[in-house]
């Protein structure tokens, strides 16, 4: 008991039949439409850039594939879970009713840096194309407030000044998404359903178009770094070492465009705003990561075939690679994609960050008056969404994207890896439960799961474990001196639940 009582299994039901407390609006092609809308962003329209250049050169096709495969056996456990447990708070609900507090609460700790610090990151992402696309118009944005002031050094491996006092762009988007996210989640869904269309089609193409200016000698060598980039704490190595002794190599692309598949998870934060979140919870998050990894490898390989992987410009990839070829009027519509599908994407992440925050305050385990305040008009978690929007503003104006994308990934996949694990003990736990979806050949898939999630993790440079670490410890204090002593698991403890 105490650290680790679990959440009964009929209470979260009970939870779940309760009254509607968040409206019921989304089914099953605004579920996967929410998917995509927080998966394709800045991942496949920027980071792109650098994996490919500084880390797996045309092999990031097979990175991408490394990576998704991750996601679909991660994507399997959580949609199990998003079936048994329709309601809000995703991961961290799953891991109360599993593993008991302390890991549900370090894992709704852990969602921060993939939802919050996701959409800082992403915030950058969109910044990047903001500034290319009004380069484009011959209007050059000031440098000083066009980025964050330091940066980390590849060559190094230290934090440099870059001359730039704050990224400006990404504060205000992300100042104009939460005014969006506190009104609501039915205009947001809409707006979210007409940017993920918008995107989608400039995706196709960059695909159809571009496969025409594909030169396959550009695929050769296909592994420039090879095919490593794992490294043991910075220690035990497979694989090549680069410039500030970080892994790289096509493993090594993989752990940094993980970052690319970050989203689908978010679904299931959604379940009770689902219209029938047994069956389309499921499917929203299995569309979604299928389409999008389907994308991606016809994105990477047509961008490689195009340029030299040498050649790919690391601000923004995509639509440069299209200048570089040529075809301008494509540059133009690329940065409007990319805009929009960066947009749709911080939309979705900010959106969830406050539910996590929901399902936790209505637990104790955060101030319940502040972050399970819901506006009386709007029904949205206004209080929470706004500091989610300071936080992120901030962030985004003050810290390096590149090493905002790496703490995030190492986060995420400490979630997912988790989430793997929960799967195994609640088949064994609670083996009579209904589950609407089962995961498939158990216990195969979340044992692939938990060790590519870790092999993803290890491919990371190491200074991410530190990072990490220290999260989690931040966390603990407030745990100990705070949720521990409110949490609905004392009260459980105490009989008084
Ligand atoms: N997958 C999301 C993106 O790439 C986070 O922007």
């Amino acid at each position: 008991m105490g650290l680790f009582t679990k959440k009964p299994f009929e209470m979260l039901m009970a939870e779940a039949e309760g009254e509607n407390r968040l409206h019921r609006v989304l089914g099953p092609l605004g579920l996967t439409s929410l998917g995509v809308g927080a998966i394709i962003g800045t991942g496949i329209f920027v980071l792109t850039g650098v994996a490919a250049h500084d880390k797996a050169g045309p092999a990031l096709m097979i990175s991408f594939v490394v990576a998704g495969l991750t996601c679909v056996f991660a994507a399997l456990c959580y949609a199990e879970f998003a079936s048994m447990v329709p309601i809000a708070g995703s991961a961290y609900t799953y891991a109360y009713a599993t593993l008991g507090e302390l890991f549900a609460w370090i894992i709704g700790w852990d969602l921060i840096l993939e939802y919050a610090v996701g959409s800082a990151t992403v915030a950058h992402g969109w910044s990047h194309y903001f500034q290319d696309f009004a380069s484009l118009f011959g209007v050059h944005f000031p440098r000083a407030l066009g980025n964050a002031p330091f940066d980390y050094d590849l060559a190094t491996g230290k934090l440099v000044a870059t001359g730039a006092i704050l990224d400006l762009p990404a504060l205000l988007i992300a100042g104009v998404v939460t005014a969006v996210l506190v009104k609501g989640i039915r205009e947001s869904a809409w707006v979210n359903t007409l940017m993920v269309v918008i995107k989608l089609l400039v995706v196709l193409l960059v695909i159809g178009l571009g496969a025409r200016y594909v030169q396959p000698k550009n695929w050769q060598p296909m592994a420039p770094y090879g095919w490593g980039g794992f490294s043991f704490f910075g220690k035990i190595t497979f694989g090549d070492l680069g410039p500030g002794g970080v892994p790289r190599g096509m493993l090594a692309g993989a752990g940094m465009i993980f970052f690319a598949y970050i989203g689908f998870d978010s679904v299931s934060t959604h379940a009770e705003e689902a219209k029938n979140p047994k069956r389309d919870i499921p499917i929203g998050i299995i569309a979604s990561l299928i389409v999008c990894t389907i994308l991606y490898i016809a994105v990477t390989a047509v961008i490689t075939g195009m340029i030299p992987y040498d050649k790919i410009d690391i601000n923004a990839p995509i639509s440069d690679a299209f200048g570089q070829v040529g075809v301008k009027w494509a540059q133009l519509l690329i940065s409007i994609g990319g805009l929009t599908g960066i947009t749709s994407v911080l939309l979705v992440l900010m959106l969830s960050q406050p539910r996590v925050m929901l399902a936790m305050a209505r637990d104790g385990l955060v101030p319940t008056g502040f972050f399970g305040a819901i506006h009386e008009k709007f029904r949205t978690p206004h209080k929470s969404t706004m500091l989610t929007g300071v936080f992120v503003g901030l962030m985004a104006a003050l810290l390096p994207l590149r090493v905002l994308a790496e703490l995030v990934n190492i986060g995420t996949l400490l979630a997912f890896l988790i989430v793997c694990a929960a799967v195994l003990i609640m088949r064994k736990s609670h083996p009579h439960v209904p589950r609407p979806f089962r995961t498939p050949f158990v216990p195969l898939v979340p044992i692939l799961g938990i060790l590519s999630c870790l092999m993803l993790m290890l491919s990371l440079p190491m200074e991410n474990w530190l990072r990490l670490v220290g999260w989690l410890l931040l966390g603990f204090v407030i745990y100990f001196a705070y949720g521990r002593k409110h949490s609905v698991g004392s009260r459980i403890d105490k009989g008084t639940a």
